[in-house]
């Protein structure tokens, strides 16, 4: 699939979704992929992006270490959710933009943190994705990642290859895609890798673009 049907394809799952998927994503982080979000948000620091944003759940952990947020997605559906959140809490350091992972509207080395929290499995083009997410980054700025993936457990993983062309076809889901691959490609240094939640198929990766900040 091109990348442009494949954003189609995104549109069309999340903007029909966005009414229930927090209630769904709520159920699967209580049962199966624990507290990742929670532990990404407390990585970021200074000026963030966080790519394909979604319904916002992220948005009201942030804490005062955070100065300005920039949130992307492709589906209205899902940021319109997101928009009502910034308006009932924190406003002036939100901004939300319809927007690509894959081709950001954003100059080179301009934010401190990239958060992507379960946005991997579902970007048509996570190489180009963690390509943007390079360049936009600061010389030592981070890349944090709460994904899900292939489990740790041998049957784990064969049934989630089962279930898979199903997940992709109804909810542009890539249920096995194992992230860091790519941002190795895209030329970051990885300095965590921690497999949690129920059957270690949720990835916790702090990587970093090298090189120090410059003044
Ligand atoms: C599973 S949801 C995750 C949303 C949010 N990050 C969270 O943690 O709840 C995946 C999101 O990725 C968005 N998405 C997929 N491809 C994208 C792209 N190329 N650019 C921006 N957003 C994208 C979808 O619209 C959807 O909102």
């Amino acid at each position: 699939m091109g990348q442009d049907a494949g954003n189609d394809k995104v549109v069309e799952v999340f903007d029909r979704m966005a009414a229930r998927y927090e209630k769904q994503m709520g159920l699967f982080e209580r049962f199966v992929l624990g507290r990742a979000r929670q532990w990404a948000v407390a990585q970021a620091e200074g000026a963030v992006l966080e790519i394909a944003v979604g319904s916002g759940l992220n948005l009201p952990l942030y804490g005062s270490q955070v100065d300005h947020i920039v949130g992307v997605d492709l589906s209205e559906g899902m940021l319109d959710i997101a928009r009502r959140k910034v308006a009932r809490a924190d406003t002036a350091r939100i901004e939300l933009r319809q927007g690509d992972a894959q081709a950001l509207d954003l100059p080179d080395d301009s934010v401190d943190t990239v958060v992507s929290t379960f946005t991997f499995c579902t970007i048509p083009d996570p190489k180009l994705a963690s390509e943007e997410a390079f360049r936009v980054l600061v010389p030592g700025g981070q890349f944090v990642l709460a994904e899900h993936g292939p489990s740790t457990n041998a049957l784990g993983r064969a049934l989630m290859r089962v279930v898979e062309p199903l997940s992709v076809r109804f909810g542009a889901d890539h249920l096995t895609r194992n992230p860091v691959p790519y941002l190795v490609d895209a030329g970051f240094e990885i300095d965590q890798v921690e497999r949690t939640g129920r059957g270690g198929i949720v990835f916790r990766v702090l990587a970093h673009k090298p090189g120090t900040a410059a003044g």
